[in-house]
Formats: C-alpha cells, structure tokens, sequence
C-alpha cells in the first residue's frame, strides 16, 4: 500500500479549492460544460477584443483552434498589465548569477523599457509580424528580453538551447528560416566562462540562407570574431531606439513561438503554439499548480531552452505578474549546496526543478541542504521524468521538512503547459504519481486495439480525449506530421507517446515513452538522432541505441555499434563516436556506454529489435523474450558475450 501524503496548511485561498471533494465536483462541472469553465478562466488575461468561439477544435481533422477572433499580446500581458495595475517598481527577475556575488533585479517598469527598446531595434532591422528569430543564449536577463521583444512585435521566436551544438542550430535556424540569430560572445555555467556561442553561430552563419543578422550580448567582455554588416552587438543594435513601442495587435491563433523536440522518427519537430489559449493555460496553471500568490518569490531551475522555460519562467509566471529567480549557473557550483544558498538568500517560496537534479543532489548528502535556512519554502515542484521515491522522500523531508506539498507535474512540449499534478492542499499526493488531471483535461488509457481501459490497476497508451487551450497547433511546416505524429494512433485522440498505470483512487502514474526517445536527464532525445549522429563517425556500420536505467540521470544512454568490416574496435573510435555526437546534436545526447558488436538483433524486415537490446543493457538476459521473429539468431550470443 502506497502511503498517502496530506500536506496541512492553507495553501487554497486563491484558487478556491479547499477540499479533495470541491474539487472534484469542480471537475465534473467542467466536464458537463468546458466552454463555460475555459471563458471563465480566459478572463484572467488581458485581451483587446474578446473571442466570439471558445473552443473550435476537431481532432478528426488535426484542427486545434481556441478563442477565435480574440486579439491580445503576450509581452503587454507579461509587462504592461501589471505597470497599469500599479506593480511597476515590483521585481519581476532576480537575476542571480553564475558567480555567487552577482545578482541584478529588473523591475517590471525597466523590463518594459529593455523589451520596447530592443522590439524597436528589431523592427529597424526589418523583422515584421510573423518573421522567426532563434534565440540561442544562456540564462541572462536578455534572453527572456529578447523573447518578449519579438512577442510584442508579433515575431515569432524559435529558441534553441544553448547547450546544442553548431550543427542542431543550423538545422533549427534553416528549418524555420529565422531571419535574425540573437546569442552571446560567451556562455558561464560552473567552472566554465568561454562556453563558445558565437563561435558556434560562426560556424554556421554561412549555411543558414535565411539569415541576415546576429545580434551579439557582451556577456563576457571576451573578443569573439564579429563579421562587418551582419553581426552587431546589443548595446549597438539598440542605440538610439525608442523606449516605447506599442504592443501588435495579435489574434488568438497567430503564432507565438516554435520549440524544436524530439521524437521517434526523423528530424526534431518545430512545435508551434500560438498567442491567445497558450497564454490562457500556462498563466492558468501556473497559479492553480503552485498556488502562486502575488508575494511569492518564485524559481524554477529550468533553462528557457526547453518548453519548461517558456511556458513557467517566462510567460506563465510573467503573465502573473511574478517575482522570480532565474539562474545562470549550476546545481554544483560552486558546491553542492548552491540551490539552497539561493533558496536561503532570496528567500524563495515556491522551488520547480528536475528529479535528476534532486538525484544528484541527494547523493552528496544532507549537509549541504542543512546549512542553510530552507523555512521559505511553501511548494515543491518537479517535470521532466517520473520522480522515484527516494528523492520524492529526500525532498519532501530534507528539503521541505514535511511542510510542503510535492507537486510532480506532468507535461510535455506539446502541451504546452501542466496537464496532471496535484493541486497543493487539496490533492493528496503519492511519491512517483502525477496524481489526477488538472479540471478540464480528459485523458483515457488505450489499450493495445485502442479501446478505453476502464478498469483500475492497468497499463495502456496515455492519450487525451478533449482539447485544453495550451495544445500544440501544428508542426511547423509540416502539418501532416502533425497529424501522423499525434492523431493516426487513436483516431479522435490526442497521443501523448507516453504509457501510464491507473490505480484504485483514479491517480495517474506515468510509465515512460512507449515510441523510441529517451529521457535523459529530463532532456528528450531520440534514438534515431542519436543513431545518425553515431553512423556519421568514421569506421561506424550501423548503431543502435536504447535507453537504461541510470542513477543520476534516470535514463542513460546505450549504444550498440558494429563497425565497417575490416575495421577493428578501439578506444579511439569510441572517442570519435563521443565527439561526433557533441558535434551533431550536442554533449547531452553523448551515449554512457559504448558496446561494439558484430551484428544487431534485426527482425526479418530489417527492424531492430530494441527490446531485446535493453534486456542486454539491463543484464536481463535469462529472459529475453520471444526472439522467434529474429532473422538471425546467432547474434545474441555474440552480443551477450562480449
Ligand atoms: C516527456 C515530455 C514537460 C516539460 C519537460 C519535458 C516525460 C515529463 C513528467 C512527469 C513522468 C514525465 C514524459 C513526457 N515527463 N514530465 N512528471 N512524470 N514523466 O518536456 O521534453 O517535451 O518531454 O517527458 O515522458 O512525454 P518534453
């Protein structure tokens, strides 16, 4: 029996749900009539003119559509909302630096005039409503300035992270056709002060056609190679710009932002998410999930690289008027402790973060979260991957001190915003469950026909069965992958990739990816990518890689290699392997083990057999399965007995 956690006190003033009961009536509420419940919950943003649809979705046709013909903009209702509502001098960003004695606040009135200025610079250089702009920077204040620069003047921004390399940035850059590239001389990120950014912007520059300037941040003072007429500096693009500049005029459905992810086939998708139901759901959730309340100091860990940054540093907690960490540096830098030194100094409320970073964490041991004042604390977050139960245990006591309510979100990049996780006070939690849907999301469990599981304590495919205002609306460019990706499986259904298990008391508890990506480290990856990058090494046949259960990182990353004949396996060839994948995808995608093998278990059709790779990985190998579909058997032995 799983032990049930209530979390005593008064953590439901805002949202209005004090008891497992209301709220579960509420939801059966939204459910009878949705449309009602999302105008209602629309009315918490700021719009110009109001929608006159609130939900036109067809998941038959792939055709997401939310608040038609409502017109709004994001950075006016991340900024200039809370200026008119007399929050001005209120700090939006503490920005806390790599470096443990430098910290910077921006106000919301300074962050108004750094967003106008530079929206105003990227107008003179010809960016117009729905031009992309890639954003490859590290956590600095100019990159979430940069982001609602062009969301004020109606561009749309594709960021990449900035832990890719030369070669996933071009391909982002060209997969879009971003006309202009913001980044920084330098990245700093623990011991690390010449992170090469714009290095690898030059690596590139000349293969992305698209692309007519780069706009440079001064971060390090450091002299990085600058090309006349296309490259210039942010304090120089920004000279003599005007410090107001009115919002555009969007409508619900423009395009707000395209995010690269993974998936199991082919090239990363961009996922596209428009303006208005965006905006709606990650302000929505970002209150209602962690019981935000307009005095909390907020900070979530995440890199604005990945949708966690889009959706709940900037534009949900922006949107709610926020004050709010962000961090440069690392968990171990310049020790271990460094996220409760932070906790302590700015007395942060609200902590989001990553299981894998708990993990590592909890390995160094309690002193470091002992020697500081954690009592600030109120609710505890984590994404990105299932969290087990020694660091939900280890972060409910040592870090919450049994007072905070784990909030374990479950989302994806598709999403958009949190579709399952407690509600903090009112829905009791278990360690490694995601719990119940927030109110307005339907989701079911298919089984392998796709019919709907209804009985509790069982497996099957996560998929939605209803729209909710932050869904992803297409694939940019491509809108039948879109289709093919998320609506073929389960034919009225929106498929998550995930599989999940039902218990008795209706909690969900996601199971992992049932397509071939990988989590690592709360980083999404797909074996094909890996697979590519790993053949383009010299000597390499043919790879294949599987995820296994790793300790600090939830999923490592195995490859199986067989070589070109002739050519014998080596640690040098290993090396080569390690250093084409840094060059291709980026060092977070580096396989931890490398096995050279002769041949790969391969299904008469020529299909790998990964299922019997990660048996052999997972030194499971009394069991394999039925192998009986296997071309060639004898491969097995080989591979088990290297
Ligand atoms: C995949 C989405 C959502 C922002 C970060 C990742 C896994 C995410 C959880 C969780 C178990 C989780 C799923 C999902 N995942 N959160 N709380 N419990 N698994 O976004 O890169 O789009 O990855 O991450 O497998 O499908 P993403």
């Amino acid at each position: 029996m799983i032990k049930k956690y209530n979390v005593p006190g008064d953590f439901s003033s805002l949202t209005g749900y004090d008891s497992l009961e209301e709220y579960l009536k509420l939801k059966i509420d939204v459910h009878k009539d949705s449309d009602a419940y999302w105008a209602k919950v629309a009315e918490r943003i700021d719009w110009f003119e109001k929608w006159t649809d609130v939900n036109k979705t067809n998941y038959h046709d792939a055709h997401i559509e939310w608040f038609t013909n409502g017109k709004l903009n994001a950075s006016y209702n991340c900024i200039d909302r809370h200026i008119k509502n007399g929050l001005g001098e209120k700090t939006a960003l503490i920005w806390q630096s790599n470096d443990v004695n430098v910290s910077k606040n921006v106000t919301y009135n300074e962050l108004l005039v750094h967003v106008s200025q530079f929206a105003n610079a990227l107008k003179r250089s010809n960016i117009q409503k729905g031009d992309r702009v890639c954003i490859y920077m590290q956590m600095i204040p100019e990159a979430i300035v940069a982001m609602l620069a062009c969301a004020r003047i109606g561009a749309v921004h594709s960021v990449v992270f900035g832990a890719f390399s030369s070669d996933a940035l071009k391909n982002r850059i060209n997969d879009s056709e971003c006309k202009l590239l913001i980044t920084q001389d330098n990245g700093v990120r623990g011991t690390k002060h010449d992170i090469p950014m714009k290095e690898n912007a030059n690596n590139i520059a000349d293969e992305c056609p698209s692309l007519e300037k780069i706009v440079v941040v001064d971060r390090c003072g450091n002299d990085v190679a600058m090309q006349e007429g296309r490259d210039i500096y942010w304090h120089d693009f920004i000279k003599g710009c005007d410090t107001v500049c009115e919002p555009e005029v969007m409508d619900a459905e423009d395009p707000l932002f395209i995010l690269y992810t993974s998936g199991s086939t082919g090239t990363p998708k961009g996922v596209l998410h428009t303006t208005g139901g965006y905006m709606v759901y990650t302000s929505h959730t970002h209150e209602i999930v962690f019981d935000h309340h307009k005095d909390h100091i907020y900070w979530c860990t995440a890199d604005i690289g990945w949708i966690t940054g889009h959706s709940y540093i900037v534009y949900g907690p922006l949107s709610n008027g926020v004050t709010q960490v962000i961090f440069e540096g690392v968990p171990n830098y310049p020790d271990f402790g460094r996220f409760w030194q932070i906790v302590e100094q700015h007395k942060v409320n609200i902590f989001y973060t990553a299981p894998t970073a708990l993990r590592a964490l909890m390995k160094e041991g309690d002193d470091f979260p002992n020697q500081y004042d954690l009592s600030s604390l109120r609710v505890l977050g984590t994404v990105g991957e299932p969290i087990k139960s020694p660091e939900w245990h280890w972060y409910f006591q040592t870090i919450g001190k049994e007072k905070c309510p784990i909030v374990d979100t479950w989302w994806q990049t598709e999403t958009g915003g949190v579709l399952m996780s407690p509600i903090p006070g009112c829905v009791p939690t278990k360690p490694g469950s995601a719990t119940l849907p927030l109110p307005g999301i339907e989701p079911a469990l298919l089984d392998e026909n796709g019919n709907k599981i209804t009985e509790p304590n069982t497996t099957g495919f996560l998929v939605m069965t209803q729209s909710w205002p932050g869904q992803m609306r297409t694939v940019y460019g491509d809108h039948q992958r879109f289709k093919d990706t998320y609506f073929s499986q389960a034919p009225g259904n929106y498929f998550t990739g995930d599989g999940a298990f039902i218990d008795e008391d209706g909690y969900y508890w996601i199971t992992g990816r049932v397509d071939d990506v990988l989590n690592v480290s709360g980083h999404r990856i797909g074996t094909a990518e890996v697979e590519g990058a790993i053949g383009a090494a010299t000597g390499v046949a043919e790879a294949a890689v599987i995820g296994y259960t790793h300790d600090i990182k939830g999923e490592g990353i195995y490859a199986f290699v067989t070589l070109m004949t002739g050519v014998e396996p080596s640690d040098d060839i290993k090396t080569d392997i390690l250093a084409t994948v840094t060059k291709i995808i980026g060092p977070h995608a580096k396989p931890s083990v490398i096995q050279f093998c002769d041949g790969l278990p391969k299904t008469r059709s020529g299909k790998i057999m990964r299922r019997i790779l990660k048996k052999i990985a997972q030194n499971e190998t009394d069991d394999l399965g039925d192998i009986s579909t296997l071309a060639d058997p004898s491969v097995i032995d080989s591979l088990i007995n290297k």
